[in-house]
């Protein structure tokens, strides 16, 4: 028998990616699970320090997060930078939870799609943080809205790939060198990291939002 409609699931995952095919019912998620990807405790630290390394030996003084999720990476960031920071999430619960625990952080609910519209906060960068599995059928769409609205301005990209394990999405990319070779930009530095005992590999890259020649 099928699971009813807004009956809660075993897992959160299978609200998100559910036998290598995207499901993407964020919002009914973050209904059900407060915590999905354990934010609270911020797993994939090397990753997630990397990104901070990549705003302070770069000067970032300002950004804006794409899927944001719970806030707490933004937190974290704003912690150890004091960049100005508006982050978007597609799931309303989750922008109202970000907005409850962190209140002196700006979170709103939007999609990706409609990064353009915050130009006027004039970011230093974009930071995609493990949303771009979810977004694949527009990523070449977004990397031509950076180029055309953000051009000059550097893009940070963090994302968890798995070790011979991962199903979906393997025909855009399947580790950090073949990510790079799809954005268009400049690449400005770049870091994986892992553990024997990890079953995933953490990355960070940052890159300028140029063509590259
Ligand atoms: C794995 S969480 C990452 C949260 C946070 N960036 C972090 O690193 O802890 C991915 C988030 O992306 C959001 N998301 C997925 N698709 C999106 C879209 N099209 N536009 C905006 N947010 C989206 C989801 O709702 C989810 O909160």
């Amino acid at each position: 028998m099928g699971r009813k409609e807004n009956e809660r699931p075993a897992s959160y995952h299978d609200l998100v990616i559910k036998d290598g095919r995207f499901i993407g019912r964020f919002e009914e998620m973050y209904q059900h699970f407060d915590q999905p990807w354990m934010q609270d405790k911020q797993p994939n630290p090397y990753s997630r320090a990397s990104g901070i390394l990549h705003m302070q030996r770069f000067g970032i003084r300002s950004l804006v997060e794409v899927g944001c999720g719970l806030g707490y990476y933004a937190d974290r960031i704003h912690k150890a930078t004091g960049a100005r920071y508006v982050g978007i999430d597609v799931a309303p619960t989750a922008v109202a939870k970000a907005k409850a625990h962190f209140p002196h952080l700006d979170f709103r609910v939007d999609e990706v799609k409609n990064l353009a519209q915050y130009t006027d906060f004039q970011p230093d960068a974009i930071l995609f943080a493990e949303v771009t599995w979810y977004v694949l059928d527009q990523l070449d769409a977004l990397f031509k809205l950076m180029l055309t609205h953000y051009p000059g301005k550097y893009f940070i990209h963090n994302l968890v790939f798995y070790k011979g394990t991962q199903r979906y999405g393997t025909e855009h990319f399947t580790n950090l060198k073949e990510f790079m070779a799809r954005a268009p930009f400049t690449p400005l530095g770049w870091m994986e990291a892992t553990t024997e005992a990890d079953s995933t590999i953490e990355t960070s890259s940052i890159f300028r939002i140029e063509r590259r020649t």
